[in-house]
């Protein structure tokens, strides 16, 4: 591919996610100015701000005729559920982030569900309901354990694995009655348990081909040894080593889904997360999403050695046939600290200290997800407060690295998990 033109670019969220891809995107030497609406205090290190809400598509259209920007990079699931990604499209404006009908895969599980029957993609068992009383007594069908999933967009908090008829019925009241997840829960899944260790596989697509990304594993329990509630993730690592075999089985899946989704007269340029669980029979997708996971994005983005910048615009433009992408040796850890009650209850933050001594080690990076600023004095918010990213040789280097970063950083009821790569096995991906 001829390279591009300098181009600018906006970038659209405000999490640790969105901090990670204004990192990656400013290092390419091809990036003319970069604009993050609505960025954080952090962004601002690589960014310019602009105000607005990126899930308004008129605003986001509007913002990036205003500033000419060459191409716009959708962060959260939110914008692209919401049409922004069509809207910018109609505008003549390049987009990485798929449009509302390949956001779909993240937005109704329901959906997501049916692609993969009809794209023969192997995943969990499962049926969809639409009443609350027609789901509990199908639980005489489903004996224990068993899944309970909203259908919609519930911000990691529509998923129970239940241990006992009991526990699934009163998950099913909690989503249907109690409305506990929002309109997300009007519908819901009962599915199969799996069993296995999860990987987190992205893929950058542009609606033929796809590139994976250094495969990544999300710690998604709140606890060390994966106890307590689920969250967004209190922790991220990359590469996780797999087999020559499981590495085919997880392409095909890849290519089975966006062949589906051609099939289905779907477009689909961004990222193709899948969720994916390695049972002894295989790979088997729990969820799809269409963007980048968080914190993933903080263990897999800091390992590429290929410029990310032209990559989302080969997306954009279906020129990713064009395009190696190619990761650096070695490995990334991330470790989470979240705010005290997170992720039920979770308080602000406050002051936080020793985020310059972290970040003095030149392998260490520090992702905000929920920060502000005053004259570099910073503060946490509440739930996921920063990203310490980490580099090294391999998961035992990089990990050691990222803890001894974390352990500088203070703030008070500061949580985090110190499990994060601990026992991966050591050897780079096959
Ligand atoms: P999801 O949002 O569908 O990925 O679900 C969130 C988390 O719930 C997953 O990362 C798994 O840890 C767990 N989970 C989801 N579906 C299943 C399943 N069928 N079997 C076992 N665990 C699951
Ligand atoms: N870390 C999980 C997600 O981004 O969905």
């Amino acid at each position: 591919m001829s390279p591009s033109p300098d181009t600018s670019v906006l970038l659209l969220g405000a999490g640790g996610r969105e901090h990670a891809l204004a990192w990656a995107l400013a290092r390419s030497p091809r990036l003319k100015n970069l604009y993050a609406l609505s960025g954080s205090d952090a962004i601002s290190d690589w960014a310019q701000r602009l105000p607005g809400n990126p899930a308004l598509p008129e605003q986001i259209v509007a913002a990036a005729k205003d500033r000419h920007v060459g191409l716009v990079v959708v962060g959260p699931e939110a914008p692209l559920a919401a049409g922004v990604a069509d809207a910018l499209r109609a505008a003549g404006i390049l987009v990485f982030g798929p449009n509302k009908n390949g956001a779909r895969l993240e937005s109704s599980k329901i959906y997501a569900k049916e692609f993969m029957a009809r794209h023969g993609i192997p995943a969990a068992r499962s049926q969809a309901f639409k009443t609350s009383e027609a789901a509990k007594s199908a639980l005489k069908d489903w004996p224990a354990p068993v899944v309970v999933k909203a259908d919609g967009l519930a911000g990691g908090k529509g998923v129970f694995v239940c241990s006992s008829r009991t526990e699934a019925a009163k998950a099913v009241d909690f989503l249907m009655e109690q409305k506990g997840a929002g309109p997300a829960g009007e519908n819901v899944l009962l599915e199969e348990v799996l069993s296995g260790p999860e990987i987190s596989a992205l893929a950058l697509c542009d609606g033929k081909n796809f590139r994976l990304l250094p495969l990544a594993r999300d710690h998604k329990r709140l606890q060390d040894g994966d106890a307590g509630p689920n969250t967004g993730g209190m922790g991220a690592f990359a590469p996780v080593p797999v087999s020559k075999e499981e590495r085919a089985a997880i392409e095909s899946i890849f290519a089975l889904a966006l062949g589906g989704l051609r099939a289905d007269g779907i477009d689909y340029r961004g990222v193709l997360y899948a969720g994916l669980m390695m049972t002894p029979q295989g790979p088997r997708v729990l969820e799809f999403n269409c963007r980048l996971g968080d914190p993933e994005a903080q263990a897999v983005l800091p390992l590429l050695k290929s410029d990310f910048f032209e990559a989302a615009l080969a997306c954009a433009k279906g020129e990713l046939g064009e395009i190696r992408l190619e990761a650096a040796l070695g490995a990334c850890v991330c470790v989470v600290l979240a705010s005290r009650g997170y992720p039920q209850k979770p308080e602000p933050a406050g002051k936080i200290s020793g985020l310059e001594d972290a970040a003095r080690d030149r392998n260490v990076l520090i992702f905000h997800s929920s920060t502000s600023a005053r004259e570099r004095d910073w503060s946490g918010g509440a739930g996921r407060v920063l990203g310490v990213s980490a580099l090294g040789h391999d998961l035992a280097e990089a990990r050691r690295r990222a803890y001894a970063a974390a352990d500088k950083i203070k703030f008070a009821g500061k949580i985090l998990r110190r499990d994060v790569a601990a026992g991966a096995p050591v050897a780079a991906e096959a």
